[in-house]
């Protein structure tokens, strides 16, 4: 795929009554590797964090598991014709890295691989742009045993396991996102414990997000030196945060939480250091030990793009007693050192999540990025929504769904027009899938899945969508 280095003049862009967007936009749905492909235990997979925490009573949401999630494994050859029938021009999945690579060190295995480079060909036959990510989350098991993120050698495994997987792929794949939403992987993981491994201790979040940062420069460096034109990047879960009035110590709570949402990971991956205050605000949970000399040049390695995945806004307010209960990743053990600030609803409508439909704030996003941290090609890897689908007719018609993809598809389209280099959109997600600690029990997809037959049913959204991918645009 062609990335021109500057955006289209607006002029092309605003054709008749269609917001059009720029010619050779990457329209894409995105999936991940434990949400979908089940099979947990076939083809020489060994067992990662998710498998272990969604086994451990009173984690997940039921008891629910990935095991056999949507069955991908078994039937990606029809979910990759229906991807075709959208009319895809990219699919962004991630490799499990325990059935590539089992126990998370040492040799290849074969039969993991041979299912990705199916994958892979049945995409390329399709005209459908394989977009591959490394890590979204499945850590494999011996590593956690070994410490986990927190403990620096897990980086240097990560960069072996980037490795191998281009040695394998690397020929076909020409996108490559190595990190999914670190955050996640730190700060639920480690911090809150709502996440696998299900972990809670501030100073491990930290470390844990260091060396996730650390692990992306080395595997950016593995997998630029296998192939020098790959497009690498990463993905940042990515809000704007926004103090919920104009008193000081609101702005102080927004400052904060921008720091550990969004700076702890932008500032050192495109400007190679840490930003003052974030030091400043953790350290009652770590002296910053675990940062050794060039790490930072390490992990700002230069990349090809930037993957922003984003859902909705933080509204904060300084701490009052009495704070609202604790909700998923507004928990205040998310946030070490800012514990006490407290997550404000506004009263906005909200998706099936609780979160806030918010599409201005896509547009912030993006221009923020741009604006302040870099010329890159920008993509939005990920935007969607849970709403409570019901099945009517063998039909679902989830105009809620449609509606969130629309204003945002608008948002899209107004960052593209205010300067922003975006040059594609995934929608999350392609089909209904394992909402991690939610279990099956939040929908995000554009086709619904019926879990006890395996059936798909294209929604609404989704015959919408395969409508603006043939248009490469939007009725005004
Ligand atoms: C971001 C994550 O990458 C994805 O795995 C998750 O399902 C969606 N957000 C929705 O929560």
């Amino acid at each position: 795929m062609s990335n021109p280095a500057t955006p289209p003049a607006v002029g092309l862009l605003d054709q008749g009554p269609e917001l059009i967007f720029p010619p050779d936009f990457l329209w894409g749905a995105a999936t991940a590797a434990y949400q979908i492909e089940g099979a947990a235990a076939e083809g020489g997979r060994t067992t990662s964090i998710w498998d272990t925490f969604s086994h451990t009573d009173g984690r997940t949401v039921g008891g629910h598991t990935g095991d056999v999630a949507c069955d991908h494994y078994h039937r990606m050859p029809a979910d990759v014709k229906l991807m075709a029938e959208l009319g895809l021009k990219s699919y962004r999945f991630s490799i499990s890295w325990p059935r590539v690579q089992p126990g998370g060190s040492g040799a290849a295995n074969q039969e993991g691989l041979d299912f990705y480079r199916r994958l892979i060909d049945e995409l390329l036959a399709h005209g459908i742009e394989p977009w591959v990510t490394l890590y979204h989350w499945d850590l494999p098991q011996e590593l956690e045993d070994a410490g986990g993120w927190p403990v620096r050698d897990t980086a240097f495994r990560f960069a072996d396991y980037a490795k191998l997987a281009q040695d394998a792929l690397g020929d076909r794949v020409n996108y490559w996102t190595t990190l999914n939403e670190p955050w996640c992987s730190a700060f639920l993981g480690y911090g809150s414990g709502a996440h696998a491994p299900g972990r809670s201790d501030g100073g491990d979040a930290v470390r844990a997000g260091h060396h996730l940062m650390l692990g992306h420069g080395l595997a950016t460096q593995a997998l630029r030196a296998g192939r020098a034109d790959a497009e690498i990047g990463v993905t940042l879960n990515l809000y704007p945060v926004t103090p919920a009035t104009d008193a000081p110590g609101d702005a102080d709570a927004a400052r904060r939480i921008d720091g550990l949402a969004n700076r702890f990971f932008l500032d050192p991956i495109l400007r190679g250091e840490y930003p003052a205050d974030l030091v400043a605000d953790l350290r009652e949970v770590t002296d910053f030990g675990h940062v050794h000399d060039g790490d930072l040049a390490t992990i700002s390695t230069p990349l090809d793009v930037v993957g922003i995945n984003y859902y909705s806004r933080h509204v904060v307010a300084a701490p009052i007693e009495g704070a609202e209960p604790e909700k998923y990743w507004r928990a205040p053990s998310c946030w070490p050192g800012s514990e006490s600030v407290r997550f404000v609803t506004r009263g906005v409508p909200v998706t099936d999540m609780d979160w806030e439909i918010d599409a201005p704030g896509l547009v912030e996003t993006l221009r923020r990025v741009h604006e302040e941290y870099t010329d890159l090609p920008l993509y939005v890897t990920e935007n969607g929504s849970a709403f409570v689908d019901t099945v009517v007719d063998g039909r679902v018609d989830d105009t809620d769904r449609l509606a969130y993809f629309d204003a945002h598809l608008r948002a899209a389209h107004e960052a593209i027009r205010a300067g922003v280099p975006l040059r594609g959109y995934f929608a999350w997600s392609l089909m209904d899938n394992f909402e991690w600690a939610w279990g099956y029990t939040k929908r995000f997809g554009m086709v619904y899945v019926d879990y006890d037959s395996q059936l798909r049913i294209p929604k609404s959204s989704a015959r919408w969508y395969a409508e603006v991918i043939r248009r490469n645009g939007l009725a005004a």
